[in-house]
């Protein structure tokens, strides 16, 4: 066994960890306050090759594997995690699903500049009945000769308005149940697309959700992404991939959360020393530190066992589901050891805080990693 990063591994979480610092500090807090989507910042890390780390450099890709995208992640996380959420979809969501499963004409046409950030992409799963109950879908997509015709909700789109490309799952055979669920390629121009109000969030404010209409969009059939009936298996495949990059976001909120109470204790006196001296706050920068680290090992273990071809979807389950409750309970405890000052915007980590709620949630509820994970073991 070798913990051991590579020389190129090392390079990716130093230069996400000086971009973090430089590019997303500087206004963190006003963006999370006006919600308001960091459009510069997406520019910059898709200039910085933050958006498709993971993509074949002949797609304009980065060409790096999971470990480096984990570590990237994480970096980015522990500032800013509305960008590192952005950056998640666009990588793992939409970049890898198209790459895996897309036609050529499909990667030549749209992955090339979603690689490169120029695009940027969305993921379209969750309807406002079928969230966790993916199967439920009801969306629909009807054979129109050369062309089908979509037609539906869906519902909390990550990069819901600021995207060019979506993916979107909707019934080609709804008869056949998620066997008859296809993946399409959408773009934003086309006719009867609306894209609904944005949701005003408790966390990740400054990335932008919306729900999204779809009324008789024409989508051309070179844009069915595989076979029809392969929309739910792409999904959950995809999403397997995913999930290792909302585990490493987790992390990051985590790990950002710990860096901040670790600094503070240090420089907080009460009682005549600094707070860190006290055993109680000891204790909790001991328990801190010991989970963030196992839930990097599962990350890492999760990543390792991506870029070495294994069967990885209970690893990525396990590891979003361990690191999800790390980033609570971390960010938790950062405030409790900040004390009224964790309480207010200026240092960081009552942000934090509302940021790692979502983690537990999107991309499969904790309650559905726990779902996967047991049917995986009792399979
Ligand atoms: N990997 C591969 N295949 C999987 C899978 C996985 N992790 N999970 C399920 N499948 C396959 C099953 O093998 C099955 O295929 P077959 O019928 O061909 O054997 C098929 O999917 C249906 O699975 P089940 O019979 O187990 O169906 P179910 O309804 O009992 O459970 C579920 C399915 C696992 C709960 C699934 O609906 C699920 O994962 N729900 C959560 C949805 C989710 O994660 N949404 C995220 C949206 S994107 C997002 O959130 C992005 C963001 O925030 C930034
Ligand atoms: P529900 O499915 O209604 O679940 C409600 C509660 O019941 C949860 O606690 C759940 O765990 C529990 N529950 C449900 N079924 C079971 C069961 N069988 N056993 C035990 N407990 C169960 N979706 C996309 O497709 N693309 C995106 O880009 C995207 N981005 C998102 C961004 C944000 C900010 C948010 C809030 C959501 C986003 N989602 C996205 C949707 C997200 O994936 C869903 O919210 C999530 O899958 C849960 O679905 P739901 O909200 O309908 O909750």
């Amino acid at each position: 066994m070798n913990f051991q990063l590579s020389e190129e591994q090392t390079a990716a979480r130093d230069a996400a960890r000086d971009f973090a610092r430089n590019h997303l500090l500087p206004g963190v807090i006003e963006r999370d306050d006006k919600a308001s989507f960091p459009k510069e910042q997406v520019k910059l890390m898709g200039e910085m090759g933050f958006m498709g780390m993971m993509v074949d450099p002949y797609y304009n890709g980065g060409g790096m594997d999971t470990v480096s995208y984990v570590l990237a992640m994480e970096e980015i996380s522990k500032i800013d995690a509305s960008c590192s959420v952005i950056m998640s979809v666009n990588n793992s969501l939409v970049c890898w699903g198209l790459e895996k499963y897309g036609s050529e004409a499909q990667k030549e046409k749209y992955l090339r500049r979603l690689a490169t950030g120029e695009l940027l992409g969305a993921f379209c799963l969750s309807e406002p009945e079928a969230g966790s109950d993916a199967t439920s879908q009801k969306t629909t997509a009807e054979d129109g000769g050369d062309h089908y015709l979509l037609n539906g909700t869906k519902n909390w789109i990550t990069n819901g308005g600021s995207a060019d490309i979506y993916l979107v799952m909707a019934q080609t055979d709804a008869a056949k149940g998620h066997k008859g669920i296809s993946a399409f390629i959408v773009e934003k121009a086309s006719d009867g697309f609306v894209v609904g109000k944005k949701e005003d969030k408790m966390g990740i404010r400054a990335s932008d959700t919306h729900s999204l209409m779809f009324t008789d969009v024409q989508i051309p059939k070179e844009n069915r992404i595989g076979e029809e009936g392969f929309g739910f298996r792409f999904a959950m495949e995809t999403l397997n991939g995913g999930r290792i990059g909302i585990a490493a976001q987790a992390l990051g909120i985590a790990a950002g959360a710990y860096e901040l109470a670790l600094g503070y204790s240090k420089e907080r006196k009460t009682f005549g020393k600094p707070i860190c001296e006290h055993q109680a706050i000891q204790f909790k920068l001991a328990d801190m530190a010991t989970e963030i680290e196992a839930a990097r090992l599962l990350c890492l273990k999760a990543a390792y066992l991506k870029d070495s071809g294994l069967d990885y979807s209970q690893f990525s389950a396990m590891a979003k589901l361990y690191s999800s409750k790390v980033a609570m309970e971390t960010a938790t405890e950062a405030i409790q050891i900040h004390g009224g000052y964790g309480y207010v915007k200026e240092y960081h980590v009552e942000r934090l805080f509302r940021d790692a709620k979502i983690t537990q949630i999107y991309e499969g509820t904790s309650e559905i990693q726990k779902i996967v994970i047991s049917r995986g073991l009792l399979k």
